[in-house]
C-alpha cells in the first residue's frame, strides 16, 4: 500500500498545517470523491472500472496476443497524454520479454530521432497503434504517415492493414481513415483527457503486448481509488487530500516548484508523466507549481547545489521504494588494492544508495519541504496505485488552487503560429 510519509516536512509547512487544511477542505473532498458535475465531461477516469473493467482487459488481452503472434514490435505513435503512461509503466518495470519491444513515435519531429525509430525497426516484424484523440497534432499525425509509408516499403499492400491499429475520436478524420484503408480502430474515451488515460485502452493494449500484468495494474489502481474515494474516513486521512495541500501551502508560502525525486533511474518515465499532469492541469492563469524532476545520484552533483542554496523556490517530493527485489541487490566485494573505499566492503548497493536517500533527504529538509511517497516494492500493484494516487491529488490541487484541472488552452498558442508557418496561412 502506497504511504504518504511527512516525517521531513519541516517548519515551513508542517503536518499540523496540512491536517488543518485538510479537515477545512472536507467539503471539496466530498464533491471531488463525488465527481463534480461541471466536469462530468473529463471524469471517465475517476472510477477506474469504467475504461478498465475485467471484460475491457480480457478483449485488450486478446487482440494484444493475436498482435504478439503475428509481430515482434509494437510502434506506439502517440504524444503527451498519448503515450506518457504506457512509456512510464514500462520504464519503471523494464520490458519483461525480449522477444517483443515497444518503439515510441509521434512525439518528436526531429528527423534524427525518426530516422533512429526507423532504424530500429529493420528486421522486426512490426505493428503500429496510433493514438490520438484530436487527430490535428502535427507531431503523431505526421508520424503516422511516416511509418504507413515505411510499410509500404516494407510489406504486400495486403498486409498492410492487418498491421495498424488505431485509437481516437469517434466520427474523426482517424476513424474515416481506419474504415477507408481498412485498419482497427478503438475508441479513445471522450469522457477522458489525455493526461488522464493511463486506465484505458490508450495505454494498456501497448503494456499487454510488451507482456505487462495489464491485471495487477488495474487493480493496484481500483484499490487505491476504493481508498481516496472512502466518503466515511476523515478529510485529513485522505492521503491524496494530504499531499494536494502540502503543495497549496508550500504555494501560499512563495514557493513556486515542486522537484519529483528518485533514487531510481527507472522511474524516469513517472516523473516525465507526472510532469505532464500537474503541468498542464495546474499551469493555469499565472499559477501553479512548476513540476519538475530529478534523477539522483547523477542530480545531486548538479540540482543538487541548487535545491541547497539556491532561490529558495522549491519543494520536494521524494519517491522511496521500500522492499527490494531480487534484481535490486548487488554486493561490492573488499580488494586488495588501497582505493579509499574499504567502509563499502561487502555492502550492499540497495543500502549505499538508502543511506544516501536518507541523507539528502535529511540535508534539503533543513531548507525545503519534503515530503516522501513510499512504495512497497516496484511493481505492477504498486504503480497502479502510484498513478491512481497522482491523477486524484491533482484533481484536487488544482480545484485548491482555483483552477480548472482538465482544459490547456495554453498549449494552442505554439500551435497556431506553426501551423501559420507550416500551411502558409
Ligand atoms: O492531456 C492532454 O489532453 C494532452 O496532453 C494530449 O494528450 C496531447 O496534447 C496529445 O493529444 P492528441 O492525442 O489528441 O494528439
Amino acid at each position: 500500500m502506497l504511504r504518504l510519509n511527512e516525517a521531513s516536512l519541516g517548519a515551513r509547512v508542517t503536518s499540523d498545517d496540512v491536517t488543518r487544511a485538510s479537515r477545512a477542505s472536507g467539503e471539496l473532498l466530498a464533491q471531488v470523491q463525488k465527481g463534480e458535475v461541471c466536469y462530468r465531461s473529463s471524469l471517465g477516469w475517476l472510477h477506474v472500472d469504467e475504461w478498465a473493467s475485467v471484460e475491457q482487459l480480457v478483449r485488450i488481452a486478446e487482440l494484444a496476443s493475436r498482435l504478439r503472434a503475428e509481430t515482434d514490435t509494437f510502434v506506439l505513435i502517440g504524444v503527451g497524454g498519448s503515450n506518457n503512461a504506457a512509456r512510464a509503466v514500462l520504464r519503471a518495470l523494464g520490458q519483461p520479454d525480449s522477444t517483443h519491444q515497444v518503439v515510441w513515435a509521434g512525439n518528436t519531429l526531429s528527423p534524427r530521432a525518426l530516422n533512429e525509430m526507423l532504424a530500429s525497426l529493420e528486421g522486426h516484424e512490426a505493428v503500429i497503434d496510433c493514438v490520438a484523440k484530436n487527430f490535428e497534432t502535427l507531431e503523431p499525425g505526421s508520424s503516422f504517415r511516416l511509418l504507413r509509408q515505411w510499410m509500404s516499403a516494407h510489406m504486400d499492400a495486403s498486409q498492410i492493414a492487418r498491421h495498424i491499429v488505431c485509437c481516437g475520436t469517434p466520427k474523426s478524420q482517424l476513424e474515416k481513415l481506419c474504415t477507408d484503408e481498412g485498419y482497427a480502430f478503438t475508441t479513445f474515451p471522450p469522457n477522458v483527457g489525455g493526461r488522464f488515460t493511463a486506465f484505458t485502452p490508450v495505454h494498456l493494449l501497448a503494456l499487454a503486448y510488451a507482456g505487462i500484468d495489464i491485471h495487477a495494474l488495474v487493480q493496484g489502481a481500483r484499490d487505491e481509488e476504493r481508498r481516496l474515494r472512502q466518503t466515511s474516513a476523515r478529510p485529513e486521512d485522505n492521503a491524496a487530500l494530504r499531499y494536494a495541500q502540502i503543495r497549496h501551502l508550500a504555494w501560499e508560502e512563495g514557493m513556486r516548484v515542486e522537484l519529483l525525486s528518485s533514487f531510481e533511474p527507472c522511474l524516469s518515465g513517472v516523473s516525465l508523466w507526472w510532469q505532464q499532469l500537474f503541468g498542464e492541469s495546474e499551469g493555469k492563469g499565472d499559477r501553479g507549481l512548476l513540476p519538475a524532476s530529478a534523477q539522483y545520484s547523477e542530480d545531486l552533483h548538479s540540482l543538487g547545489q541548487y535545491v541547497q542554496e539556491g532561490t529558495p523556490l522549491l519543494m520536494e517530493t521524494l519517491l522511496d521504494v521500500l522492499e527490494a527485489r531480487e534484481s535490486d541487490r548487488l554486493v561490492l566485494g573488499g580488494t586488495d588494492v588501497a582505493d579509499g573505499f574499504d567502509y563499502l566492503d561487502g555492502m550492499d548497493f540497495w543500502d549505499i544508495n538508502k543511506a544516501s536517500f536518507h541523507a539528502t533527504r535529511a540535508a534539503h529538509a533543513r531548507r525545503l519541504p519534503c515530503p516522501t511517497i513510499e512504495l512497497e516494492r516496484l511493481d505492477e500493484h504498486t504503480l497502479g496505485e502510484l498513478l491512481y494516487f497522482f491523477m486524484f491529488s491533482c484533481y484536487l490541487s488544482a480545484r485548491l488552487l482555483e483552477v480548472n484541472p482538465f482544459n490547456q488552452p495554453g498549449v494552442e498558442a505554439y500551435k497556431q503560429l506553426m501551423f501559420r508557418t507550416l500551411r502558409g496561412a
